[in-house]
């Protein structure tokens, strides 16, 4: 491998890890904390792998101070985790949990204390029930709601928190979500899928609207997951179904935010949007963003799909193709982080870059009291060279935050994908540093 040093990337590239309440904190129903729609929908039978919930996780409400040392241990900077919207709004609306909000102060003002930079995400998938009752990301209402609930962070967390994520990864929680409803809440189909998408769209450029009037010397980003995106040939049909996955995967919510509108022209069944725009939408979908959030795992290759409704595209699976996967069956493939860099270095309307999630699942074991996670560490460091050669070549990229800190909740796939720098021994809470954990904590050392 070739030498890699920090000092390689500059002074001012961040460094960090990211987290998301959901997946870590547990204590699902303490001290006030009203029901989200994850926890509804991991309560009911047949979603979650082995039928597995988030009641306690990774205890971090509890234990957030040993954590957040394990953090300091481990040289990073920066922390990024995510609010409950209903540990500080249990009905979504309205009366604030107090409870919710001191413990918040609690996690902040303890990563201050330990020189440790806290990078906020205002929504990662955790929607209110009681807001999903009245039809979630469908009902365009929750574009005030999510302007509410923006404003109570702002105004509680803002003195001390600079930076600023106002979404994580929309065509996720949207697509899983309100399309293939593998994700909660559930729902399927394009009656749910559109409006959702373009409430999302309007919310996320109102929030970050509302933060800016707040905090004007705050810093605000948002994250967008991203794929690089190859057609499996040469053949018209394959180029033409991947530039339709593109659109789809890549471009959905990055370009109408941008000011660019949404990729209707590959995507024809998207014009079925218009019947929510109101007059003004246009104006309201984009922001000035400081810096995007690109959040890479791996590359798709697709291909022409005569059955796959609406876009005529489906992937070949990284495990048909015979190449290197991970615990999720991703490819591991990490020229794909310096396509997406490329890729999106090329917008104009992009000030900054930074890489807000990015790592791997693989089958750990602790063997003798240790986790030599090998692969992990070599996933990290390939990873890391193809951003430095982006941004060799000159790409504004400016920070790395690794996916994830601990082992934690993933989802609809339970606890058994384990990306953590840090082993978590689920029934006893107990933490051990990867290998990985300790070459990131090396290279990150002063
Ligand atoms: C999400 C995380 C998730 C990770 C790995 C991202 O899509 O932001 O919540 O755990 O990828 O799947």
């Amino acid at each position: 491998m070739d030498y890699l040093n920090k000092l390689l990337f500059g002074k001012d590239f961040k460094w960090g890890v990211s987290t998301a309440a959901f997946q870590i904190e547990g204590a699902c129903d303490a001290d006030g904390k009203g029901k989200s729609i994850w926890d509804t929908f991991t309560a009911q039978k047949g979603k979650i792998f082995s039928g597995q919930t988030a009641g306690i996780a990774c205890d971090f409400y509890n234990n957030y101070k040993a954590d957040i040392d394990l953090i300091k241990k481990l040289n990073i900077p920066n922390f990024r985790f995510s609010i409950s919207w209903t540990r500080v709004l249990p009905n979504g609306t309205g009366e604030i949990n107090q409870a919710g909000i001191d413990y918040y102060n609690q996690v902040i003002d303890y990563c201050l204390s330990q020189g440790i930079e806290p990078w906020v995400t205002i929504y990662h998938w955790d929607l209110p029930q009681v807001l999903e009752d009245q039809g979630g990301w469908t009902n365009r209402k929750v574009v005030d709601w999510f302007i509410s609930y923006t404003a109570i962070c702002a105004q509680h967390f803002g003195d001390r928190v600079k930076y600023w994520m106002v979404m994580n990864e929309p065509s996720v929680f949207s697509g899983a979500g309100y399309f293939f409803g593998i994700h909660a809440p559930g729902r399927t189909g394009l009656k749910n899928f559109l409006p959702a998408i373009h409430h999302i769209v309007l919310s996320l450029a109102a929030g970050a609207k509302k933060l800016r009037e707040l905090l004007p010397e705050a810093e605000i980003g948002t994250t967008f997951s991203c794929s690089h995106i190859e057609p499996r040939s040469d053949s018209k049909r394959d180029i033409k179904a991947a530039n339709v996955a593109d659109a789809l995967v890549n471009r959905l919510f990055i370009e109408p935010v941008l000011g660019l509108g949404y990729p209707m022209s590959e995507i024809p069944v998207l014009k079925g949007l218009e019947k929510y725009f109101q007059p003004g939408d246009e104006q309201n979908m984009s922001f000035d963003f400081d810096f995007i959030g690109l959040q890479n795992y791996t590359r798709e290759i697709i291909k022409y799909s005569f059955f796959t409704p609406y876009i005529q595209a489906s992937q070949v699976k990284a495990k048909d193709r015979n190449v290197p996967i991970t615990a999720m069956g991703w490819e591991v493939y990490p020229p794909a982080i310096y396509h997406v860099i490329k890729k999106f270095d090329a917008y104009p309307q992009i000030r900054k870059i930074l890489i807000t999630e990015n790592g791997a699942a693989f089958p750990d074991q602790v063997i003798e009291g240790e986790v030599d996670d090998l692969r992990r560490a070599e996933y990290l460091q390939t990873h890391l060279q193809q951003i430095l050669k982006a941004k060799q070549e000159g790409c504004k990229v400016d920070g790395y935050f690794v996916w994830t800190l601990t082992d934690n909740f993933e989802w609809a796939e339970g606890y058994h994908p384990r990306f953590g720098l840090i082993y978590v021994d689920f029934d006893t809470q107990e933490r051990i540093v990867k290998s990985s954990g300790k070459w990131l904590a090396g290279f990150l050392k002063e």
